[in-house]
């Protein structure tokens, strides 16, 4: 899609270079050459003849040569049917600042990051759970605003593997920077493979203090197959396999995740988890321990 939208940008661009050419050859030529003689009745008709030429045929022809390109560019974004193949639907939501990501098929959930196979065609179904957002990952297609109350379907298909990055391209309040989408294109195999790893993926939950705190605080919000069933925020419980934390505030390593457990107000202000001030530093280091282990 986005390589659609790239060749009709190209298209333009070549045809807008042309006019540009040609107006200025007229111009040029018009204040060289040697004005010849007119009548009146003739300069009516010289006239008339520029206004057809430019103000009703160049027109009629630039708009249908962008019509050439630009509807089976929009056209393949459409969802429309496949013919043999049924496109893998997506649902990804966007949050004050994050992003929900769902494979329906599976009932795999996962936030901040969106793993696809590579030539497949997908459905990505948006929405909203606050505000207007807009999901956009350039390198796969255009924008398309995501609306509370409302989903919108965006077909995409990714010809090659590889990272991209994807933005919140819609202003949605202070932290809307930091409303970065890690997209990753895979193998089929390992698409599968990274799906399966997830299905049905149970964890343990935490023990002693910590526990006592992810129950009675995060998991309030926070799903975690096995252990809780918050829905507000993220679901955690592939969060070890995640680049960043934050939605591409900081890395997601071991020290990046004490440091978020602590930090987070200041990392992210404005985010909707509460400050964690008043646990103490070493139930926070033993939460950060157990979700290290929250891999597929
Ligand atoms: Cu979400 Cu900007």
């Amino acid at each position: 899609m986005a390589r659609d939208v790239a060749n009709v940008w190209w298209a333009m661009f070549a045809f807008s270079v042309l006019v540009l050419a040609v107006v200025s050859a007229l111009w040029i030529h018009a204040m060289l050459r040697q004005p010849r003689e007119v009548d009146a009745e003739q300069a009516e008709r010289i006239n008339r003849r520029w206004l057809a030429g430019g103000g009703l045929i160049l027109p009629t022809v630039s708009i249908l040569a962008l019509l050439a390109f630009g509807v089976p560019a929009g056209r393949g974004m459409l969802p429309l049917p496949v013919p043999g193949e049924q496109p893998l639907r997506v649902e990804i939501t966007g949050h004050q600042w994050w992003w929900e990501v769902r494979y329906p098929d599976s009932g795999v959930v996962t936030a901040n990051q969106f793993i696809l196979p590579v030539d497949r065609p997908l459905d990505v179904v948006v929405a909203s759970a606050d505000v207007v957002h807009s999901f956009w990952v350039p390198r796969l297609g255009g924008k398309l605003d995501m609306i509370p109350g409302r989903s919108n379907t965006l077909r995409l298909a990714a010809s090659e593997t590889g990272v991209m990055r994807g933005q919140c391209a819609e202003f949605c309040g202070s932290q809307h920077a930091h409303m970065i989408l890690h997209v990753e294109a895979l193998e089929a195999e390992a698409f599968d493979q990274w799906i399966e790893a997830r299905a049905g993926r149970e964890h343990q939950p935490p023990t002693g203090a910590s526990g006592q705190v992810f129950v009675e605080r995060c998991g309030q919000c926070h799903r975690v197959a096995g252990v809780s069933d918050g829905q507000r925020a993220p679901d955690l419980s592939d969060l070890a396999s995640r680049p960043t934390l934050g939605a591409g505030v900081i890395a997601n390593d071991a020290e990046g995740l004490r440091r978020w457990l602590r930090e987070h107000q200041s990392l992210k202000h404005g985010n909707a988890m509460p400050s964690h001030d008043d646990i103490p530093a070493e139930t926070l280091d033993q939460l950060a321990d157990w979700l290290e282990t929250l891999a597929p």
